[in-house]
């Protein structure tokens, strides 16, 4: 009988725009650029003993492929869904698909912003949201999920 688990594996989905981090803003979103942040999520995904994939998109359809080809695939989902927050219906429909743990992830405080951010469309489908915290958001999301699905550290 095999008796070793299959490795849990998380997929985080980076919306439009954030592909241009640490370019893009930096007095809002900082100076980090996306490939260090998708860097340290796989590393930290590591020490948990976690597959971190990471996908980044600026088209909404390609986003919600994403989700729809993790749903039995995926053990949990970051999403930082960018503008497509507080616009996307679709987004949502597709997270509503999934039935493991979703984080939500803004590097900004939304609430703190114009009132057109405040409201996400996607924070009552999720498990939990993290905003304001700058990047550590994304890491801060990676520890909650590794607690959540059950992750223990790794030993190697
Ligand atoms: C964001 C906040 C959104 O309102 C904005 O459109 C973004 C980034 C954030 O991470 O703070 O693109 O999701």
């Amino acid at each position: 009988m095999n008796t070793e688990a299959r490795q849990k594996t998380i997929l985080v989905i980076h919306g439009p725009n954030l592909n241009r981090l640490g370019l893009r803003e930096p007095e809002v979103y900082g100076h980090t650029r996306l490939s260090e942040i998708d860097t340290q999520l796989e590393m930290l995904g590591r020490q948990w003993g976690l597959q971190v994939s990471t996908f980044q998109s600026n088209h909404e359809g390609a986003i919600i492929d994403q989700i729809q080809a993790a749903t039995g695939q995926a053990d949990g989902v970051i999403i930082n869904p960018a503008a497509y927050t507080h616009t996307s219906i679709a987004i949502r429909d597709a997270l509503l698909l999934l039935t493991v743990p979703i984080i939500e992830v803004h590097i900004s405080n939304i609430h703190r912003r114009e009132t057109f951010r405040h409201h996400s469309l996607i924070s009552d489908v999720a498990t939990g949201q993290i905003v304001g915290l700058g990047i550590n958001g994304y890491y801060l999301a990676l520890r909650a999920l590794a607690d959540i699905i059950g992750a223990s550290p790794s030993t190697v």
